[in-house]
């Protein structure tokens, strides 16, 4: 079995940033702690992650890494009171965070640098194997009865032994907000009609640069060979060291990595009116809230005579 045909069994989950479009709210608290409804973004991402397999989560933390790192945590002041009251449900909420199996373990990003060098500080917990990458800020919603986008990927590099990135069309007038790749002509997994070998990527680029309209998503299967390449990577668009240019050395350097175009509805929660979308759409469908969300919704309409 090649290296690149390990198991993906841990994922890293970059929470580091500035989050900087959400002040004052990110003033004292992780971006990825804003809650959709009830749960937090980074709560989303790590279901997501296990729920496609994944065992071990890395967070790399910044400045507000209590609030992550207290999250996934046992509350053991809150439990005891809700036990004591007798509030079984809120109890299970509180503590149902991690299913049984599940590791956690926590690395420091000493200077928000970029989100390749964030990845960069799981080097020596991820080791010499391939692993995911999941930026909470994209929540990637699954359609009913389908896997969910990082499970698609992990199938797809379990089959293509490939390293994956999810990407979807982008209007030509955004590509300056996203990595964006050229891919090849042909499809090449036949359980997989969405994906296509990458042949190039370019972070943020004009629209007059870009070289297509598919835009890279916060979700990466990627081989540990990364590390090299971002140890050695300048700062790039933005100042920062970006996940971007490393792919692209790996790519340069002939390495396989697939455009994977996922199922699934996403919301970029790093910017207001995606997080509001989402906070809409999960909250029409919620259980306890959903009914009384869309009369809400309704009425307001009505109100406004639309
Ligand atoms: P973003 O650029 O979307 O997040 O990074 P940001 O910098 O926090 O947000 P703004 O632009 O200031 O509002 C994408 C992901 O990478 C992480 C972020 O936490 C987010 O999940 N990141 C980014 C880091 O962990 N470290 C960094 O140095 C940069």
């Amino acid at each position: 079995m090649s290296p690149t045909h390990l198991p993906i069994r841990k994922a890293v989950f970059p929470v580091a940033g500035l989050g900087s479009r959400f002040l004052p709210a990110t003033k004292a608290i992780a971006k990825e702690m804003l809650p959709v409804v009830d749960k937090p973004l980074i709560q989303y991402a790590v279901d997501e992650a296990v729920a496609a397999g994944i065992t071990e989560l890395i967070f790399v933390t910044g400045r507000t890494k209590r609030s992550i790192e207290d999250h996934f945590d046992t509350a053991y002041e809150l439990e005891t009171e809700l036990a004591a009251r007798g509030k079984a449900d809120l109890l299970a909420a509180a503590r149902d965070v991690l299913p049984p199996g599940i590791s956690c373990c926590y690395v420091r990003q000493p200077q928000a640098l970029g989100l390749g060098h964030a990845v960069l500080c799981a080097a020596n917990i991820v080791g010499d194997e391939p692993f995911a990458v999941l930026l909470a800020d994209d929540l990637i919603d699954a359609l009913p009865g389908q896997p969910n986008a990082l499970a698609q990927m992990v199938a797809h590099y379990n089959a293509s032994a490939a390293s994956v990135l999810a990407v979807h069309d982008v209007p030509r007038e955004h590509t300056k907000r996203y990595g964006i790749v050229s891919v090849g002509g042909s499809t090449h997994a036949s359980h997989s009609p969405e994906a296509h070998r990458i042949q190039a990527i370019v972070e943020k680029p004009k629209p007059e640069l870009a070289p297509s309209t598919l835009g890279v998503v916060g979700r990466y299967v990627l081989p540990a060979q990364i590390f090299d390449a971002l140890r050695t990577t300048p700062k790039g668009a933005g100042g920062e060291i970006q996940l971007t240019d490393g792919i692209a050395t790996l790519i340069a350097q002939g390495q396989p990595f697939d455009a994977l175009r996922f199922t699934g509805q996403h919301f970029d929660c790093g910017n207001k009116l995606g997080y509001l979308q989402a906070t809409m759409a999960l909250g029409l469908r919620h259980a306890e809230v959903g009914e009384a969300f869309a009369e809400h919704l309704a009425a307001v309409q009505k109100l406004q005579g639309k």
